[in-house]
C-alpha cells in the first residue's frame, strides 16, 4: 500500500511532489492504515555517468539530490527524509537500456539526456550496479522493474532510428506469448531478484515486476517478485478499468501472502472515477481490495477532497484487502455484467464480499448463502462496508445495484461445511508448484477495452487461459466428472502438482476425475496425495467419461499437502481435471 507517482504526473514528477505525497499520506492518517510507500515512478532520471556508469539524478526536479563530490547526484537525501517521516520509498527501472517514457512520452521535459550510451539508463547490463545503488546506497525499499526497453527497442522503429537509440531485438512481443522469449525474461527478472537478495538480505522490501502479464508470467511471478503486473496500464477509464480487473479475478490460485498479483495502481481520483463518480471509485477501490491487489494511490494528495479520502481511508475495505490469510477473492457468480466475488477471511466464519454490476443498467442481484459457501438454513450477518449499516438473512437476500454501484460486505454465518474447508476457499494457503500449462495461451475472457476503435480491435493478449481455478474448471466451464457437478473444487490441468498448507486439519477429502470437457478425452490420470513428502493416497488411473472416485487421506500432522495429477503420458496434451469439493476436514 502506498502511491506512485505515474498516475498523477507521469513523466512531470518533481521533488515537491513527492513530499507532498508523503506529508498528505501522514497528515491525512492513511499512512497509520498502511499506505507506506513512496514510490517514484518513471521520469527521475537525467542519465548514465560516462566515467563509471553511475546513474545521475534530475537536479532540476529533485533538488535535494545536488550532492556535489564523487557522487554528484544521489537520492539517499530525499529516501532519509521518507524514511524519517515513518515511511518507504520506491524507485523505478526498467530490465532493458531504455525506459518506457523513451518511446512512449517523447515530449516530455524529463528524458534523460546525452549520448546513446548515457541515455542507457535501464538496467540491461547493469544489474548488479543499479541494484546496489538504489538499494544500498540510497536506501529504497522498494523497487518496480518496468520492461519496455526488452518491447519496445527493435530495429527500425522510429523512436530508435530517430533518437538513436541502440536496438535490442524484443524478447518480450507485446500481445503474443508465443513469439516471446519467457524463459530468458524470467531469467533476467530473476537476476535482478539475485541482486536485490544480496544487497538487502534482511529480505525487507518489495520487488514489483512490470511485464503487463507478458512470459506466463502468471505462473512464475510468485518465485521471482513480490508483485506482477497482470495487464497493461489501467487509465481512468471504466472499461480499462473492467480489464485490469479481468486479468487477475479468476487467477486466485497464482497469489499468496507475499506473492500479489497486480492489476496495476488504483486510478480512483481521475476520470471515470473522480469525485463526481464516487460510485465508480468506491467499485473500483472495492475490487483491487476484494482482489488482494497493491493499493498504490494515482493522485496529487497535496489537494484531495474529503470524498476521496473518505475512499482511500476506509479503513473496512483495506482491511479486508489486508486481511492476514491472504486468501484472494474468488469468483462466485459471473455473468458479463454482474459478478460476485467472495473471500475467505482469517477471523473463522467470517467472508468479505463484493457484487457488483459491470454494467450499465440497474439490475437486481442475489446473493446466496450458497455463494457464501454458509449454511442455507442458518442467520446470515451482513456489515455493509460502505454504508456501515448492517441487516440479516437467511438463504437468500437481494438488493438493487444502479449502473455501476457495488455493495461491499462482511457477511458472517455458520460455514456449510461446519468442521473444515474448501480449498477453493484457502487459495493463500496454496502454492501452485506446476499448474501443467505445456503451451501458455492468451485469454479470451478479458473483458476488451481498446484504446480506438482502429483495426480490427482488441485481440486477446493477456496470458493465463488454462490453468489452475478455484470453483471451475482450467477453461472456465463448470466443474463436472461424468455428469456429476461440483460447485467447490479446483480445476487444473494433468501434470500439476500444488502444495496445501494444513493448518491442523486432520483428513483432506476430494471427488476426482477428468474433467467432462477436457480437451484431451484419451489420457488417463492418476491422483496422488502426499503429506510432508510421503505418498498418503493415491487413485487408480481414471479416463474421460469414468465416474469420479473418492480420495481421502490422514494428514494428521502434516504441514504440506501435495496434490499430484499424475498422466500416463507426460508428453500427451494435458487433460482437465477435478479435484471435486476437496477439503480439508477436522475429522
Ligand atoms: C509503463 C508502466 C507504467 C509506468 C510507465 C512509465 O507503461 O506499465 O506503470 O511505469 O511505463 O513510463
Amino acid at each position: 500500500m502506498g502511491w506512485n507517482s505515474w498516475n498523477a504526473f507521469r513523466t512531470e514528477v518533481n521533488e515537491d511532489k513527492v513530499v507532498g505525497a508523503a506529508e498528505a499520506i501522514v497528515s491525512t492518517g492513511l499512512a497509520r492504515l498502511g499506505y507506506t510507500y513512496i514510490n517514484i515512478d518513471d521520469g527521475w532520471w537525467m542519465k548514465r555517468r560516462t566515467s563509471d556508469g553511475r546513474l545521475q539524478v534530475r537536479t532540476a526536479i529533485f533538488p535535494s539530490a545536488a550532492v556535489g563530490g564523487s557522487e554528484e547526484t544521489s537520492l539517499r537525501p530525499l529516501v532519509n527524509r521518507l524514511h524519517a517521516m515513518g515511511l518507504k520509498a520506491g524507485i523505478y527501472t526498467d530490465l532493458g537500456r531504455n525506459a518506457c517514457s523513451q518511446a512512449y512520452d517523447l515530449a516530455s521535459p524529463n528524458l534523460p539526456v546525452g549520448t546513446t550510451a548515457e541515455r542507457e539508463v535501464g538496467l540491461y547490463g547493469h544489474v548488479d550496479q543499479d541494484i546496489g545503488l538504489y538499494f544500498k546506497d540510497w536506501g529504497f525499499d522498494y523497487v518496480k522493474v518496468d520492461a519496455c526497453g526488452i518491447a519496445d527497442y527493435e530495429a527500425g522503429r522510429s523512436h530508435v532510428t530517430t533518437l538513436g537509440y541502440r536496438p535490442l531485438k524484443p524478447l518480450l512481443q507485446r500481445g503474443s506469448l508465443a513469439r516471446s522469449d519467457a524463459k530468458a525474461i524470467r531469467g533476467l527478472y530473476q537476476e535482478v531478484a539475485d541482486a536485490i537478495a544480496r544487497y538487502r538480505p534482511t529480505r525487507d522490501y518489495i520487488f514489483s515486476i512490470c511485464n503487463w502479464g507478458g512470459a506466463n508470467v502468471r505462473a512464475w511471478g510468485k518465485d521471482v517478485g513480490t508483485i506482477w503486473r497482470t495487464s497493461d496500464d489501467i487509465s481512468p477509464n471504466w472499461t480499462r478499468m473492467l480489464q485490469s480487473f479481468d486479468t487477475v479475478s479468476d487467477r486466485a490460485l497464482y497469489a499468496h501472502p507475499g506473492a500479489w498479483n497486480d492489476p496495476d495502481m488504483l486510478f480512483v481520483g481521475a476520470g471515470d472515477f473522480d469525485e463526481h463518480h464516487l460510485t465508480e471509485a468506491r467499485t473500483h477501490f472495492s475490487l483491487w481490495a476484494i482482489a488482494n491487489a497493491p493499493l498504490l494511490i494515482g493522485y496529487d494528495l497535496r489537494n484531495a477532497p474529503r470524498s476521496l479520502l473518505d475512499i482511500w481511508g476506509n479503513a473496512d475495505v483495506v482491511a479486508v484487502n489486508q486481511d492476514p490469510a491472504g486468501n484472494q477473492g474468488v469468483i462466485a457468480f459471473a455473468s458479463d455484467d454482474a459478478q460476485i466475488i467472495v473471500k475467505t477471511l482469517k477471523e473463522p466464519g467470517a467472508k468479505a464480499v463484493v457484487v457488483v454490476n459491470r454494467g450499465l443498467t440497474p439490475i437486481e442481484a442475489v446473493l446466496t448463502a450458497e455463494q457464501l459457501r454458509f449454511a442455507g438454513d442458518a442467520p446470515i450477518e451482513l456489515q455493509d462496508l460502505w454504508s456501515k449499516g448492517s441487516s440479516r438473512f437467511t438463504g437468500q437476500t437481494r438488493f438493487k445495484l444502479a449502473p455501476r454501484e457495488s455493495r461491499m460486505f462482511v457477511a458472517r454465518g455458520r460455514r456449510a461445511l461446519a468442521d473444515g474447508v474448501y480449498l477453493s476457499e484457502i487459495p493463500g494457503s496454496i502454492n501452485m508448484a506446476i499448474d501443467g500449462v505445456a503451451q501458455p495461451e492468451l485469454d479470451p475472457m478479458v473483458h476488451r477495452a481498446g484504446w480506438e476503435t482502429k483495426g480490427a480491435g482488441e485481440r486477446p493478449s493477456y496470458g493465463g487461459w488454462g490453468g489452475a481455478q478455484a470453483d471451475a474448471a482450467p477453461y472456465g466451464t463448470t466443474l463436472q466428472v461424468a455428469g456429476r457437478r461440483f460447485g467447490p473444487g479446483i480445476g487444473i490441468l494433468s501434470g500439476s502438482r500444488f502444495e496445501v498448507r494444513n493448518d491442523g486439519h486432520q483428513v483432506f477429502r476430494a471427488t476426482v476425475g477428468v474433467d467432462d470437457e477436457t480437451r484431451n478425452r484419451s489420457l488417463k490420470v492418476r491422483f496422488l496425495v502426499y503429506g510432508d513428502g510421503r505418498l498418503l493416497a493415491q487413485t487408480p488411473a481414471r479416463g474421460w467419461g469414468e465416474g469420479p472416485v473418492d480420495i481421502q487421506a490422514s494428514v494428521a500432522g502434516v504441514k504440506i499437502i501435495e496434490l499430484v495429477a499424475k498422466p500416463a503420458d507426460l508428453k500427451a496434451m494435458p487433460t482437465s481435471v477435478a479435484w471435486g469439493e476437496a477439503r480439508l476436514i477436522a475429522r
